[in-house]
């Protein structure tokens, strides 16, 4: 059994929550406990409806490739942005396979504007779609897409700025009527990187479509995703910046910002994203969640960047994205070796 005692993550109808018992050596044992057999960990992952938050990693910051060793637990491949031509910018320069989220020098990544009006009618953080925007799964325009996201807190804003919204789209999906889980079923989004003009925002500023080779194309996946290690369904869609409005958002429905398939696309997020499915996790240093990107979905917040320095190391795990996508070609990679992605794509 895995060296960690979790609990119900209070605030949320999923996830789970587990703080590991600390000495010196305490994050190096722990992956070393784990390493021969890492499937009770992921269990727990599974059991848990996708979200791990764990406590006391604050190690991890002094000695970052600990969160690769960390990464391997989850899954068979952890993703190098050297390789993928991720902007130097926006990776660790020691460590490629950590993506870096900061509003530091060199990332100097913006987070997301405030929400208007500010706060819900309440009182509260606007996590509802669409007064909350920016609701996405990690790396959704790939094929085969990631499986799980690990974000390790190495600098915080204060609380009530900069946080992490999950939604459980399992639960959505389970919530939905028969009706529209019927209406859903054979349906696939056209998932898009925000660059290359094709968001619901370019094509509502009449930008022309960027060309793109290859490797940067839109990928299409099943708006409801049977999970490998569960079977379980659930919603598998982006908001309007991860989306190809120009094709799509789904395949097969009336096109373009105001089509059919928008309109599907804007119901599903807002029924995914109501207060039941979310959960809204306010950073401690040292923290490391772990998000499945086949079940949930999730969105940044605002923080006050002329005040604080955020800095969070993220990674992505793959290698189980299910039957559908066995056997296929990674569709990121560039055959030519020539051209970088453009932006860093979600975070
Ligand atoms: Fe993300």
């Amino acid at each position: 059994m895995p060296s960690l005692e979790i609990t119900p993550l209070p605030g949320a109808s999923f996830g789970a929550i587990g703080r590991l018992s600390f000495s010196d050596a305490s994050v190096t044992t722990f992956i070393e406990r784990h390493r021969k057999d890492p499937q009770p960990l992921r269990d727990m992952l599974n059991e848990a409806s996708g979200l791990l938050v764990l406590r006391g990693f604050g190690k991890v910051s002094a000695q970052p490739s600990l969160l690769v060793q960390l990464s391997y637990l989850f899954g068979s491949e952890v993703e190098n942005y050297h390789d993928t031509l991720t902007s130097k910018r926006f990776f660790h320069e020691k460590i490629p396979q950590i993506l870096v989220l900061s509003n530091l020098p060199p990332c100097n990544h913006a987070p997301p504007p405030i929400p208007h009006p500010p706060l819900t009618d309440t009182g509260e953080l606007p996590v509802r779609y669409p007064h909350r925007h920016g609701w996405h799964t990690d790396q959704s325009y790939r094929r085969p897409p990631p499986d799980v996201s690990l974000l390790c807190a190495v600098e915080c804003s204060p609380t009530d700025q900069g946080q992490t919204l999950f939604a459980d789209t399992t639960a959505a999906y389970e919530t939905l009527a028969p009706t529209m889980q019927r209406r859903i079923q054979d349906l696939q989004g056209i998932h898009a990187p925000s660059w290359i003009g094709r968001s619901q925002e370019a094509v509502r500023a009449g930008e022309t479509p960027k060309r793109t080779l290859a490797h940067q194309l839109p990928q299409r996946h099943p708006l409801v995703r049977v999970h490998p290690d569960t079977g379980r369904r659930a919603l598998y869609l982006c908001e309007g910046n991860q989306m190809d409005f120009v094709d799509g958002p789904i395949q097969g429905l009336e096109s373009g910002i105001d089509g059919e398939g928008a309109r599907l696309l804007h119901e599903l997020i807002h029924h995914a994203t109501a207060p039941q499915f979310t959960y809204v996790h306010e950073w401690t240093v040292g923290d490391l969640l772990v998000g499945d990107n086949r079940c949930l979905l999730h969105a940044p917040t605002w923080y006050d960047t002329d005040q604080h320095a955020r800095l969070m190391w993220r990674t992505t795990v793959m290698g189980n994205a299910g039957d559908r996508y066995r056997g296929e070609a990674k569709s990121w990679i560039s055959t030519t070796g020539l051209q970088p992605m453009e932006g860093m794509g979600d975070v």
